[in-house]
């Protein structure tokens, strides 16, 4: 369904997308049983989106002409159209799941309101990238000793400027990071909300870092001064509220504070938070059923749901899909798919536990938590900050039973 109130006309949009922000700019997740239902790989249109500002248009005949620039501190500037880096370069598909830095900001606007809208905690997706590693593109450029940094530039003309940010050089460098320049998305071109027709795709960071409609790649010696590098996709002293922060600019510089891997997060698809069940007449058993991420490339390795506020805790079973490109030497949608070499988990996983329904009917909530491979575990509280991002407490819903 083509949405006609919007300044980003030229956009297809799905009707079923809850907005965030109003008519304008476009920030929509999918209802979290709807993207659930979808499996691994989340569909085009039920893709979050995060958009500062409105969307560069692009017509088709003009994609192969789009230009990348790679320049700063490199022995050898160049430009490169899209043409050329499909036809010139090895191209890779991978699964990848985006996610946004702000997703389940909500439960800390309950608490106390940030500068972030709410998102609930369907602010990730996946699907099947193909592009180039960005890896190839940087070494042709032969980067200079000092050069630390790769800055990201979008064609998004926004009241800061251009959408920018950055990763460090060696990550880029570094096969295991798996960090692209992507031209496809489930094997179509890239619809305009996610970047058409380039973005670079940071696997296991915020998705804030990659940086759709990419236009330039700047090595640099220190991170990047773009506006919204700066000041967005931080989380800062939880004492700094918006009054302090505004006031006071030198703890928006102070790049400690800027987010960069995801946080081990969780969440519960069905039940839904606040559905109402009706267990009386129900099978014995009730499928509990979510998702949970890594940051990182830190596989997930447990799940635990309690139904007494925390005081116990049971293990669910937790499935991969992402392992099932693993062991494959295909080409698909005109990428290799070779996994093999690269050991991080980049993917959501999916967990479910099988609950009594006497179980169901006893308990006021479920509680979930994760823990990554590195023993990172989600905390029982909330840390509250200004941007209000990052929130990845143990995840509760309610339910209500119907007699
Ligand atoms: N790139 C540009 N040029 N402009 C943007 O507004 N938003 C960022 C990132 N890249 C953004 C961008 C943020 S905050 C996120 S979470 C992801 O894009 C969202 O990607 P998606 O809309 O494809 O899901």
């Amino acid at each position: 369904e083509i949405d006609k109130k919007t300044p980003d006309k030229h956009v297809g949009r799905d009707s079923r997308l809850i907005r965030l922000t109003g008519v304008h700019p476009f920030n929509v997740e999918a209802p979290l049983t709807a993207l659930f239902n979808e499996g691994f790989l989340t569909s085009p249109e039920l893709f979050y989106v995060r958009n500062h500002g409105a969307v560069p248009e692009v017509k088709d005949e003009s994609i192969p002409d789009w230009t990348l620039s790679i320049e700063g501190l490199v022995q050898l500037p160049f430009k490169l159209t899209l043409r050329e880096l499909i036809e010139d370069y090895e191209q890779l598909t991978y699964p990848i799941t985006l996610v946004c830095a702000g997703n389940r900001r909500k439960e800390q606007n309950v608490i106390r309101k940030s500068k972030g809208f709410s998102w609930g905690s369907a602010g990730v997706s996946t699907a099947l990238w193909t592009g180039v590693a960005m890896s190839e593109v940087i070494k042709r450029a032969r980067p200079l000793r000092q050069a630390r940094y790769v800055c990201m530039e979008g064609a998004d003309k926004l009241p800061n400027g251009y959408y920018g940010t950055c990763a460090k050089l060696n990550w880029v460098m570094d096969p295991n990071k798996g960090i692209m320049l992507a031209h496809r998305m489930n094997g179509e071109v890239l619809r305009p909300d996610h970047g058409k027709p380039l973005r670079a795709v940071v696997p296991g960071q915020i998705g804030g870092r990659s940086v759709k409609w990419l236009t330039k790649l700047i090595i640099t010696e220190g991170p990047s001064d773009n506006w919204y590098h700066l000041y967005d996709n931080r989380v800062l002293p939880t004492m700094v509220d918006p009054e302090e922060s505004a006031k006071n600019p030198k703890w928006w510089k102070d790049e400690r504070y800027a987010i960069y891997d995801l946080s081990t997060n969780s969440a519960t698809a069905f039940p839904e938070h606040g559905e109402t069940l009706s267990l009386n007449n129900a099978p014995e058993l009730y499928n509990v059923r979510g998702y949970a991420y890594g940051g990182g490339g830190r596989r997930i390795t447990r799940v635990e749901l309690s139904l007494n506020q925390g005081r116990t805790w049971r293990l669910a079973n937790i499935e991969y899909p992402e392992d099932l490109y693993r062991d494959v030497d295909i080409d698909l949608y005109g990428g290799k798919i070779d996994m093999s070499w690269r050991e991080n988990s980049f993917c959501w996983s999916f967990w479910s536990l099988q609950l009594s329904i006497d179980d169901m009917k006893m308990a006021k909530d479920i509680l979930v938590r994760a823990m990554d491979e590195s023993m990172n575990i989600q905390p029982r509280d909330i840390y509250w900050s200004v941007l209000g991002m990052m929130n990845n407490p143990w995840y509760r819903i309610t339910i209500t039973k119907k007699d």
